[in-house]
């Protein structure tokens, strides 16, 4: 006889808006996010902590969601993909990933996208060598990294212009 899986239901605070999922009580936020909340953009690699393909964002913080558990996050901000456009208008990472090719088969995308948006937010003027190493933990099999890496730098010097421009 099969045994009753235990379930578990918690409000979760996800790309500024309060949700209150149920969820069987063994499963990562990663399985969370995309079995129970429909939030498919968070991709599913290895499981193990190797890829960065689940990683999201925890009070800004990149954290790999394939070895977290959504009571780890109880009261605190979770960012997806899903909630990197501001409105109607692409994130200027998103922007500059589609203009210069960053993304081919795209798996590796939203970790990538969310892993840069972290490195902004906390430091706005990264050269290629820190861009290179906050994106370490980020694997991808298609682009060989360099068009990742300049579509960043893309980012970096738009969002540094649009605040110049707000002064
Ligand atoms: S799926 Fe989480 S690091 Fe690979
Ligand atoms: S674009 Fe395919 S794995 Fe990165």
């Amino acid at each position: 006889m099969d045994r009753p899986v235990t379930r578990r239901c918690m409000p979760l605070r996800i790309n500024g808006e309060t949700v209150q999922p149920a969820f069987a009580a063994h499963k990562t936020l990663l399985e969370v996010l995309r079995e129970d909340l429909g939030l498919t953009g968070t991709k599913h690699g290895c499981e193990l902590g190797e890829c960065g393909a689940c990683l999201v964002l925890l009070d800004g913080e990149p954290v790999l969601s394939c070895l977290l558990m959504p009571q780890d996050c109880a009261g605190r901000e979770i960012t997806t993909i899903e909630g990197l456009r501001d409105g109607p208008e692409l994130h200027p990472l998103q922007r500059a990933f589609a203009e210069l090719g960053a993304a081919q088969c795209g798996y590796c995308t939203p970790g990538f996208l969310l892993a840069a948006k972290a490195l902004l937010d906390r430091e706005p003027q990264p050269d290629r060598a820190r861009i290179v190493e906050a994106l370490s933990g980020n694997l991808c099999r298609c682009t060989g990294y360099l068009k990742i890496f300049e579509a960043v730098e893309r980012a970096r010097d738009a969002l540094s212009a649009a605040h110049t421009a707000e002064e």
